[in-house]
């Protein structure tokens, strides 16, 4: 039985370490989830699809009903730009949003600073600031042949990791397989989210390389972001419960 109320990492609930994600295409298919979900997935994820068709609405939604957003627009842009991306993005009252790691230091640098000077202003609650390492879709040979790094993915996304760290991000989104490399690299409390999770015995999908909710707390995974084993199940409740069990006996 899952006990809603069981601490389970560095003082967090389960549900607070479970993020859904909102890949649909509108605020009332979102809104039905939410209201399905909200007791037992502490964030929700918006996302480019989202986002772009309904706005700040969906936000707003998510913030009414008691959810945290996790505002997932991987922002990658000069520094100026992602500065006021990160502070439009901060007024929104969210709890987490991301920018890729790969606009270098001085893009890190200027979101994390704005998101910090903002929060101070409005006198909110900082949100937390996630660098994208490299996503899970491209591989060794795209990394090397298309894009023009000649490195080890991992060793990369560990580079990318620090210096997320060293430009005052709060932590990085990364696959599980990565996290290990990354705690190794940034310390306890750097924060590591991870997608690519599914509950043993689920399907796939498109997703590679996976872990279980279980394992990939145990090597170190702050948050989970798990989409379609829950959306798509019949019974989504249900679903949600059995990961945050799995979860409680990390
Ligand atoms: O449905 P599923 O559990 O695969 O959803 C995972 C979510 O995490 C999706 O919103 C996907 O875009 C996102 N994500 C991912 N892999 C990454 C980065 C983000 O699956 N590397």
């Amino acid at each position: 039985m899952v006990n809603i109320s069981k601490v389970i990492k560095k003082g967090l609930l389960a549900r607070e370490r479970l993020v859904l994600a909102l890949d649909v295409d509108g605020l009332k298919s979102a809104e039905e989830l939410v209201n399905k979900l909200k007791d037992y997935v502490g964030i929700f994820k918006v996302g480019s699809q989202l986002f772009t068709s309904e706005g700040i609405k969906v936000i707003d939604m998510v913030n009414q009903k008691g959810g945290k957003v996790f505002l997932d627009l991987k922002f990658h842009d000069i520094p100026n730009t992602v500065k006021g991306a990160a502070e439009s993005a901060t007024k929104l009252g969210i709890y987490m949003f991301n920018i890729h790691a790969s606009g270098g230091y001085e893009m890190m640098k200027a979101a994390a600073d704005a998101a910090r000077e903002i929060s101070v202003k409005l006198n909110i609650k900082k949100p937390l600031v996630l660098g994208v390492t490299i996503l899970t879709s491209i591989n060794q040979k795209v990394l090397e042949k298309e894009i023009g790094v000649n490195k080890n993915v991992k060793e990369h996304v560990v580079h990318l990791a620090k210096l997320a760290k060293s430009a005052g991000l709060d932590g990085v989104v990364a696959s599980p397989q990565e996290i290990k490399g990354i705690r190794a690299g940034c310390g306890d409390d750097f924060i590591i989210l991870t997608p690519g999770v599914r509950p043993a015995g689920e399907e796939l999908n498109d997703q590679k390389r996976v872990m279980t909710p279980k394992q990939a707390l145990e090597q170190g995974a702050d948050f989970i972001v798990i989409g379609r084993p829950i959306r798509n199940a019949k019974n989504p409740v249900k679903a949600a419960k059995n990961i945050l069990e799995e979860m409680e006996e990390y």
